[in-house]
């Protein structure tokens, strides 16, 4: 009996070989489908749409909530995308909380507004942490840190450039 043992070892590895080989095979892995998932749920938000993405983005462009939410990105993740001799602007300076509040006193200070006045401690912020380098009054420094109070922020003016471009092409 003893002898045997090998024999039957190998006997049971060679079945199980069988088995495994036959089984169907799994087509497609649990990444696959979830990325078929969101395709097909991305094709369908693309359809409910009547017009592009961008096209909505470009009318947007022109509210003072557009701007105020531009406003909280640099706050939260800076920016360095002009050439000011101040360098780049760090993210982080306010918390993302303060920011918002920042945010609608920056466009009270270029004659725009959010929904509701800015929160009282709003000023504040603005002085301590961003007037050093953009003005009590908002105006920046003269090719060293720029105008928040301008008609449209440059980010913002540069966004619309790059979708109106992107509108040209499918045109
Ligand atoms: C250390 C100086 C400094 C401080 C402090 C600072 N910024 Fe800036 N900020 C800059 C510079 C420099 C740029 C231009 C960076 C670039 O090239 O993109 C800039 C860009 C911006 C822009 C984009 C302007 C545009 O026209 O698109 C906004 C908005 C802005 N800052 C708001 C703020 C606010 C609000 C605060 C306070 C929370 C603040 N910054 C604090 C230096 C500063």
């Amino acid at each position: 009996m003893k002898q045997m043992i090998p024999a039957l070892v190998i006997i049971s590895v060679l079945f199980y070989a069988l088995y495994l080989s036959n089984q169907p095979k799994q087509t497609k892995s649990p990444i696959e489908k979830t990325e078929k998932m969101t395709n097909l749920k991305y094709a369908k938000h693309i359809e409910a749409h009547k017009e592009h993405h961008f096209e909505e983005e470009l009318k947007r462009l022109r509210t003072s909530q557009y701007t105020k939410e531009y406003i909280v990105s640099v706050i939260n993740h800076g920016s360095n995308q002009f050439n000011f001799r101040g360098g780049e602007m760090e993210g982080g300076f306010a918390s993302p909380n303060d920011a918002a509040k920042i945010a609608c006193y920056v466009l009270e200070l270029s004659g725009k507004k959010c929904k509701q006045a800015h929160e009282k401690d709003a000023p504040m912020f603005y002085s301590s942490i961003c007037a050093g380098c953009h003005g009590e009054d908002g105006k920046g420094l003269n090719g060293t840190y720029p105008d928040l109070t301008r008609k449209k922020l440059l980010g913002v003016e540069k966004r619309e450039a790059f979708l109106k471009s992107l509108m040209a092409k499918t045109k």
